[in-house]
Order: C-alpha cells, then structure tokens, then sequence
C-alpha cells in the first residue's frame, strides 16, 4: 500500500484564494486586512519564514508591515512597538516572530499583544478560549493540521489521535483540537516510554518534535493518517520533515510531504486568522 499525499500547496492555494476574494468584499466595505510581523534580530530561518509571511499577505491582497529590529533592542522598546500596533486602527494582526534574543522575555511580549490582534492564537487568551470552546484566534499550525484532515473529509469521532510533542504551539492545542473533534487523543513526549506501542495503537499520528526520523515505519499502524510538522535538514541540508517518509508512505493511508505539506498551511492560516481579525471589527 501507498499512502495517498496530502498536498498542504495545493490546499493552500484553494484557501488563499478564497481569503483573496474575502479581502476584496471586505474592501468595499473600506476595510483591508493589516498584518505587522515583527523580526527582533538576524536568524537567518526566521528571516525566511518572516519574507514568506509578508508575500503571501501581499499575494492575496492583505495589507502588510515588516518591522525589523536590531538584536540588541531592549524589551521596552519591544513593548513599546507592540503598543503602538496594538492601538493602529490599520493593523488587525501582529506577529511577533520567535524565538526572541535571551535578554527578552518572550511570554511578557506575547502577553503584551491585544488579544484581538492575537492571530499567531499564543495569547493566554487565545489558548483559554480553545481549550475551552470559546471563539479565539487558533495557532496556525495545528489549526492547518486541521484544515488538512478536513480536507480528506477524515471524520476524527471516535478515532484514536497520537501527538508527538508538547510544545504550546503545537503539540498542546493540537491535541486540544482533535478532542474538540471528539477523537481520543495521546500526547507523546521526550518522557514517554514505549511510545512505538502508542503509535501503533493510533488512527491519526501528528509528529511535531523537531528531530528527523522521529516516526518510522515499523511505528505505523497499516492505513494511519501521518500529518509531519517537522522542519529539519538531513547530512546534504535538504528540508525535511519528523517523518521517514520514504518508508512510513509505504504503510500509512495518507501522508503530509515535507516540503508542500504543513509548512505551506501554517503561512495560509496565519491569512485566515488575519481575514478573521479584520472581520471582526465590523461585528
Ligand atoms: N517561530 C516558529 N514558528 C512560529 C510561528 O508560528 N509564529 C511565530 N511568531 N514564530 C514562530
């Protein structure tokens, strides 16, 4: 058996496409979606995913600002900004890209960020709302994730759902979601033991560690669904993913490529939340 791809470029063309013509009526109604990113230093990966940002708002036609600072600015400058954005009636979402230089405390930055321009959803506002079920803003990248599963129309009731990964932009609200779709779920982590037992186990497997070939093939129960968050380099610096994807595409029933997979949703929520954001004002 070959896993069926789950083509994260191909369904976030569908969605940016659909975020560009909700921009447009928004329009006229003299509203255009306004995101700031703020880059604190020079790592060249947050570089990239930051200029990756700023494109596709201005691709589906959202208003956008890149604010970049030296690595030595200090936190109350930080905030400073973050205020001044917080009260600029053109600017609907604010981004602040992590991680930030050690002199500056990042959960003082992201608290400092007006809960309803919170559209990276790591606000304690945003992630008491999704664990409770209250409307909020959701983090991008699980809640692409979701809109992947969605997508093949997987009816997660039921199911039993295995998360590798704890961290609180991913592997926390995502498991927070899939319970919100009534599967059960296991969070897996560095403490975990046996976790080959509990991967075997599962219906859905997301891995978000962070670290190649964290999922192998003999892990996979025959016809999973496997959802790879992971972004890494191999010995020849190729981007690739948690997931032995060769090997585990050979047992699983769907599969998310790393690139094309998860990475492309992560930037088209990140839109969504934004277009939500903006929608919201008028309510
Ligand atoms: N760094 C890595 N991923 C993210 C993300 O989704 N948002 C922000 N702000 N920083 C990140």
């Amino acid at each position: 058996m070959t896993a069926q791809l789950i083509d994260g470029t191909q369904l976030s063309k569908q969605l940016r496409a659909d975020v560009a013509r909700h921009v447009q009526e928004l329009q006229t109604r003299g509203v255009t979606p306004g995101l700031a990113v703020i880059l604190v230093g020079d790592n060249p990966a947050s570089q990239v995913y930051v200029r990756n940002k700023v494109k596709a708002c201005q691709e589906s036609g959202l208003h956008s600002v890149l604010e970049t600072c030296d690595a030595h600015l200090d936190q109350e400058q930080l905030l400073a900004r973050i205020q001044r954005l917080n009260e600029d009636p053109s600017i609907h979402g604010i981004l602040v890209q992590l991680p930030l230089p050690a002199h500056i405390d990042a959960h003082k930055v992201i608290e400092s960020i007006s809960p309803a321009k919170d559209v990276d959803g790591f606000h304690m506002v945003s992630a008491g709302a999704l664990m409770t079920g209250m409307p909020g803003f959701w983090p991008c990248t699980p809640y692409g994730c979701m809109k992947m599963l969605e997508s093949i129309g997987y009816d997660l009731r039921g199911k039993h759902a295995v998360v590798l990964g704890r961290s609180n932009i991913v592997g926390k609200p995502m498991a927070l979601m899939l319970l919100q779709k009534d599967a059960t779920v296991t969070v897996c982590h560095s403490r975990t033991p046996d976790i080959k037992n509990l991967t075997l186990q599962a219906d859905v497997i997301v891995a978000a560690v962070g670290r190649r070939n964290v999922l192998t093939a003999d892990m996979v129960k025959p016809g999973a669904v496997v959802l790879d968050v992971g972004m890494n380099r191999n010995e020849q610096g190729k981007l690739c993913g948690d997931v032995d994807f060769e090997h585990v595409r050979q047992v699983a029933g769907w599969i998310t490529p790393v690139p094309g997979g998860v990475g492309p949703m992560t930037i088209t929520m990140l839109l969504v939340n934004t277009l939500e954001a903006a929608e919201r004002t008028l309510r």
